[in-house]
């Protein structure tokens, strides 16, 4: 049984640590900007921020809640509170499996970075079109995503991720004071000042429904919600460390570095382009493209970049190790393999369903699937489409079958539940509701898309 020898951690701050850990990486330094450049930036960090303090905060609470009270992870934990809701802990499970494949094509190209500027040629990663011409050819993108995964499953397999994580308990705060010297930085380069305030001023002609679907499905990605890995932290957290109070640190530390990190890329998204709107709405090249052309204008920018690139590369294997290590135990415990062979069976896997990503703008640039590249699509059906289904589906589990009770009596076990009123009514009536608005709209969108 796997509750037998369940560890814990040590104590709140241990909690708060790890679970932020898994929390903070490509999502918040890489999706994040682009997300909040293409959807009108100020509106869509006020979308995001109304939905974080609501959605993301009653989520996050019924996530580490019902991991701690059944003390399982996903899987096991909606089965053991109801037979008929296993399937949602499945479907949960199958989100790390779609994510780690082009999780990997991106931490490739960060890699691929880092050696750009290590090898002293960084800055001319900082002309037009590097970028492009990187991610349209054939071998280059392959490689460094298979240099990235292999990395990822060689920690994974050794069992080494204690040391990757120690190191980047070390490395986070650096990443942070970095990230915000290069955020001033940038917001005081010629023209950037618009950039900010495009940034900062909500514009509410430029809301729409999309806006509130891209905000929703990064909340998930970045926060690690809908996708059963909360439960799993939750499982390992001791009942008397304050949930509430760990949930609302945890948010403010994702959202703070994504914040920054919109703060760095943003402005100077803006100052480079004159505000143009296609170049703005660029998508996952954009902090690839603008960084570098950030660190050329800087003094010393080349170490400045090799450094920045490093401190990337750790953010994003951490996740990317967490995220493989979740499929590898379900492959373990599911399929019955054993450690090493479900390391080899994920890689595998990972592999082929990441090459067409990392291909999509090259080769495979002519194939679409509803009128995405492949990597775009892989992350549209996983934030779009099932991470909403399975928050949908906690809610209405929580809110109906369970009964919010059952959450609200595991947080008051170790504090008062201060905000208990707004968990029970974003959980049964305003989660639900909006979730399926956004949801439906959105796939009447990819059709329409489809169309073209
Ligand atoms: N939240 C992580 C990020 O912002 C990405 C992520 C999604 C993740 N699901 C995960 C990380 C599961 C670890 C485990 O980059």
């Amino acid at each position: 049984m796997e509750n037998n020898k369940r560890s814990s951690f040590t104590g709140k701050l241990g909690f708060v640590l790890a679970a932020a850990g898994s929390a903070v990486g490509l999502g918040n330094i890489w999706r994040f900007p682009y997300l909040a450049a293409k959807y009108g930036g100020g509106i869509f960090l006020l979308v995001y921020l109304i939905l974080a303090v609501t959605f993301g905060f009653a989520l996050m609470t019924a996530e580490i809640a019902l991991g701690r009270k059944t003390k399982l992870s996903a899987i096991g934990a909606f089965k053991a509170l109801n037979n008929k809701f296993a399937f949602l802990g499945y479907l949960a499970a199958l989100v790390p499996i779609i994510i780690l494949p082009y999780y990997s094509v991106i931490g490739g190209w960060v890699t691929k970075y880092l050696v750009t500027f290590i090898s002293g040629n960084g800055l001319n990663a900082a002309s037009n079109g590097f970028f492009d011409a990187f991610i349209s050819s054939t071998g280059e993108p392959i490689g460094w995503f298979l240099l990235y995964l292999g990395l990822t499953a060689l920690v994974v397999l050794f069992g080494v991720e204690k040391g990757i994580e120690k190191v980047s308990k070390i490395m986070m705060p650096i990443l942070i004071a970095l990230s915000l010297f290069i955020a001033v930085y940038s917001i005081f380069m010629p023209g950037a000042i618009d950039g900010v305030l495009y940034y900062i001023t909500p514009d509410f002609r430029k809301f729409s429904i999309t806006t509130v679907l891209a905000a929703m499905g990064q909340l998930f990605y970045s926060m690690s919600l809908a996708m059963g890995i909360m439960i799993t932290y939750g499982s390992y957290m001791k009942k008397k460390v304050n949930l509430e109070s760990s949930v609302g640190q945890i948010e403010i530390f994702d959202t703070g570095i994504a914040f920054i990190a919109g703060l760095m890329v943003v402005p100077a998204a803006y100052a480079f382009s004159g505000g143009d709107p296609a170049e703005l709405g660029k998508g996952p090249g954009l902090m690839f493209d603008v960084l570098p052309k950030i660190f050329d204008n800087m003094y010393g920018g080349q170490i400045i970049g090799t450094l920045f690139f490093i401190l990337v590369l750790f953010a994003a294997l951490t996740s990317s190790i967490s995220l493989m290590e979740t499929v590898v135990s379900i492959f373990c415990d599911k399929l019955k393999m054993g450690r090493k062979t479900a390391c080899l069976a994920v890689f595998i896997l990972s592999v082929a369903l990441g090459l067409p990503s990392a291909l999509g703008y090259g080769v495979l640039d002519g194939i679409k699937i509803i009128g995405f590249p492949f990597l775009d699509f892989f992350d549209f059906i996983s934030n779009s489409i099932i991470m909403p289904i399975v928050a949908f589906l906690t809610c209405i589990f929580i809110g109906y079958i369970i009964k919010p009770k059952a959450i609200i009596d595991e947080v008051e076990l170790s504090s008062k539940f201060r905000r208990k009123k707004l968990f029970v009514i974003v959980i049964k009536y305003i989660a639900p509701i909006c979730i399926v608005a956004i949801l439906i709209s959105s796939v009447l969108d990819a059709f329409e898309i489809m169309k073209i």
